[in-house]
């Protein structure tokens, strides 16, 4: 019998976390409209213990894992085809020195830097809303803005941004990177009314940014850089969706505002 070649190596940086906690049941056909099957082996990699992990899965957990360190990284990425960068303090209000500088500014680059050098194919970055939320409310903004961050935490997914193109500038085209601002992540059952049209307007369910991974994982082949939005098909798009579908295919199915209504016509027994 011929050997057939293993499925190629995705790693996920942060692999302990909500969003890759999430995005692990969808890759395993867990989720409500997740495909049904995945073309990847999964590495989870992330300094506390991922309990998302399935059978077969590889994990790196401990301090082995901190991807402050590039060491650690070099050796996470071994044998990797793409990677999904989602390690990170994810808080607005974190602290430079405390916890941005190792977890956001040094972590990204090292896996980035480390990515390349282990000839991976594709980086996709979790950058966030907080990189362009300078621009007042009012504007909508597209993924092709510069990025004008509101907060410390914003400007280091802006570095994480312009670190990604560097190294795809200088890999000649074997290297691509993708980085998706991403709004507020929200559970569909969680969307509520009490929040402002502005921040709803920012919202991403789980299941439609699952839908947006997939897409820069394994579509949009001509890209070599770029930025894009991730929110979902919400009334009022804070982030404007245009050049986002037409780059990688996403085609998001919910919307916060009618969920929010929904969710709270169900709690009145409405
Ligand atoms: N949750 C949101 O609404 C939201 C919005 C925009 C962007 N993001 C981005 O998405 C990513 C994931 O967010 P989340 O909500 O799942 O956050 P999370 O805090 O649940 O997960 C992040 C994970 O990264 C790990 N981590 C942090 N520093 C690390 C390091 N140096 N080495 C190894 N592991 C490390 C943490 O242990 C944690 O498990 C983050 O990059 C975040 O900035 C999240």
């Amino acid at each position: 019998m011929p050997e057939t070649d293993p499925a190629p190596l995705l790693v996920v940086t942060g692999g302990a976390g909500r969003i890759a906690t999430f995005y692990r049941r969808w890759l395993a056909g867990q989720e409500d409209g997740a495909p049904a099957s995945s073309p990847w082996r999964i590495r989870l990699v992330d300094v506390r213990d991922s309990p998302g992990a399935m059978p077969g899965d590889e994990v790196i957990a401990g301090p082995d894992a901190d991807m402050a360190d590039l060491a650690n990284v070099e050796r996470a990425v071994v044998g990797a085809h793409t990677v999904l960068h989602l390690a990170a303090d994810p808080s607005p209000r974190a602290d430079f020195y405390a916890s941005l500088l190792d977890r956001n500014i040094k972590a990204t680059y090292n896996v980035v830097h480390a990515a390349v050098g282990a000839g991976v194919k594709r980086v996709v970055f979790a950058s966030s809303v907080n990189a362009i939320n300078g621009y007042p409310s009012t504007r909508q903004a597209r993924a092709s803005d510069v990025a004008f961050p509101g907060n410390v935490y914003g400007a280091s997914k802006a570095w994480g941004e312009a670190v990604c193109a560097a190294f795809v500038a200088q890999s000649g085209g074997s290297f691509s990177a993708i980085a998706i601002r991403i709004g507020g992540v929200t559970a569909r059952e969680a969307v509520n009314l009490e929040v402002t049209p502005e921040l709803q307007a920012l919202r991403v369910t789980y299941h439609d940014l699952s839908r947006l991974f997939d897409k820069c994982l394994t579509g949009a082949p001509e890209v070599t850089f770029a930025v894009v939005n991730g929110v979902s098909n919400n009334r009022y798009l804070r982030m404007d969706l245009e050049e986002t579908r037409a780059l990688t295919g996403y085609a998001p199915e919910d919307d916060a505002f009618a969920l929010a209504e929904a969710n709270a016509a169900r709690a009145s027994g409405a």
